[in-house]
């Protein structure tokens, strides 16, 4: 880069009509979340929810929930009731704890720092030995994000043939210095749960922490369970899971950036809770790596959270299913598609049998969609809510004739090929 192609800090400020309209010509070619055009990013339970959630935000715009307990106590409060919510959820037993983080991957961060100190402190052993954790191939990135930070080795299983990881291969890869199994539920590329009741077995057997990462299904799976849809227990039910991370950002349908994450035990909080006496502002604490955080955001979870309450979830996960079942019979009419999975949950994937999916996700991004990829296999991967239900129809047929186009393509280019 030189100098010259530099954007120049403005020199004199201008006036909030201009900035507006000059941000909505910036803008004007990027997605809108809310026409359901992104496979992901973006998720939605219905139009009241989310202005509820908006209106929250903006009204505590400027709170910042690192000073709950000195300043904010209000902020507080919804924040300790927001983790209670989850741990009623996640079926946890009395002595376990919540806290409230910015995404995802904090929330793995945090709880991969209390496991290795749990790790440490069980054996006796420091920074001198090298430890790991053994997760399937389809765990988040954020655990090897954690993972560079904190000097630890990530061991990765495959999968078997219905993209669940392969627990045989997780007990191998286990040793003396493993310090975390991972299970998703569910895994972002798939959308399907890991056997986590047999990962529990395994934790149990040998041991070890077991970290479900239920970042995506947190706050949608339980309530598919409530309304019968028979998804796969992942929570504090099975006796081998000791923390628990859950996006509210995602399926909990609240403004960004929010997330939970639980422990089994109190003491695993205490593990990881960040304290610094010896600093000239006084003692600093988080049980969180960010410090300022948005208090909008825990004011906003909070009151979405109320807004729908358990039946509210209830419903949104029974339109959601349905929805989910729509597009699996409307892409099922598709020649040639294929499921690489069945849905535990709102994600999908699919690919094609005879035909280059990427060419067909190239003409869908030609057509004004945003589709996600996944590589192994290849396909292409939607993570459904309710922004999906009304370009639904738009979706199957501008997907359809992608289908075609690349077929005749593809038939073409066979009957021209000379050998
Ligand atoms: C299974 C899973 N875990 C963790 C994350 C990370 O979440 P975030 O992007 O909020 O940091 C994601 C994000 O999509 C995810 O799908």
């Amino acid at each position: 880069m030189t100098l010259s192609s530099r954007t120049p800090f403005p020199r004199s400020g201008r006036e909030w009509p201009d900035l507006l309209s000059d941000m909505r010509a910036r803008t004007e070619r990027d997605a809108d979340p809310l026409e359901g055009q992104t496979a992901i990013f973006f998720f939605l339970s219905d139009p009241e929810t989310y202005q509820v959630g908006k209106r929250a935000y903006m009204e505590f715009f400027s709170e910042n929930a690192l000073g709950a307990a000195r300043a904010y106590p209000g902020i507080g409060q919804m924040e300790r009731e927001v983790c209670d919510y989850g741990l009623e959820l996640f079926h946890a037993p009395p002595e376990a704890r919540g806290i409230f983080t910015t995404g995802g991957t904090e929330s793995i961060f945090v709880a991969v720092r209390a496991a290795r100190e749990a790790f440490r402190a069980k054996n006796g052993v420091g920074r001198e030995t090298q430890l790991n954790i053994v997760m399937p191939v389809t765990g988040h990135p954020a655990f090897d994000k954690s993972a560079i930070v904190m000097d630890l080795e990530v061991r990765r299983a495959p999968l078997t043939s219905d993209l669940r990881v392969d627990v045989s291969v997780m007990r191998e890869l286990i040793d003396d210095n493993t310090m975390m199994l991972v299970g998703s539920a569910p895994c972002f590329p798939h959308g399907v749960i890991d056997p986590l009741t047999e990962l529990s077995d395994l934790a149990v057997e040998r041991d070890v922490w077991l970290h479900t990462d239920a970042c995506v299904g947190g706050w949608v799976a339980p309530f598919f369970e409530r309304i019968g849809r028979g998804t796969p227990t992942f929570d504090f039910r099975l006796p081998g899971v000791r923390s628990i991370s859950a996006d509210l950002h995602k399926f909990g349908f609240t403004p960004k950036p929010a997330s939970t994450l639980y422990f089994r035990s109190g003491e695993d909080v205490e593990r990881t809770t960040f304290r610094l006496g010896y600093w000239p502002s006084g003692v600093y604490t988080t049980a969180t790596f960010s410090g300022t955080r948005p208090g909008a955001a825990v004011a906003a979870a909070w009151a979405v959270l109320n807004h729908l309450g358990i039946e509210g979830y209830e419903r949104a996960a029974r339109n959601q299913a349905e929805m989910v079942d729509r597009y699996v019979s409307g892409l099922s009419a598709i020649e040639g598609l294929i499921f690489h999975a069945r849905p535990d949950v709102t994600i999908l994937n699919f690919g094609a049998e005879d035909l280059d999916i990427y060419s067909v996700a190239d003409g869908m991004r030609a057509r004004g969609w945003v589709p996600g990829l996944t590589t192994t296999p290849r396909g292409m991967h939607t993570m459904l809510s309710m922004q999906h239900e009304p370009a639904r129809e738009r979706y199957l047929s501008d997907l359809r004739d992608c289908f075609g186009t690349v077929r005749e393509a593809q038939s073409k280019s066979a009957s021209t090929a000379t050998y």
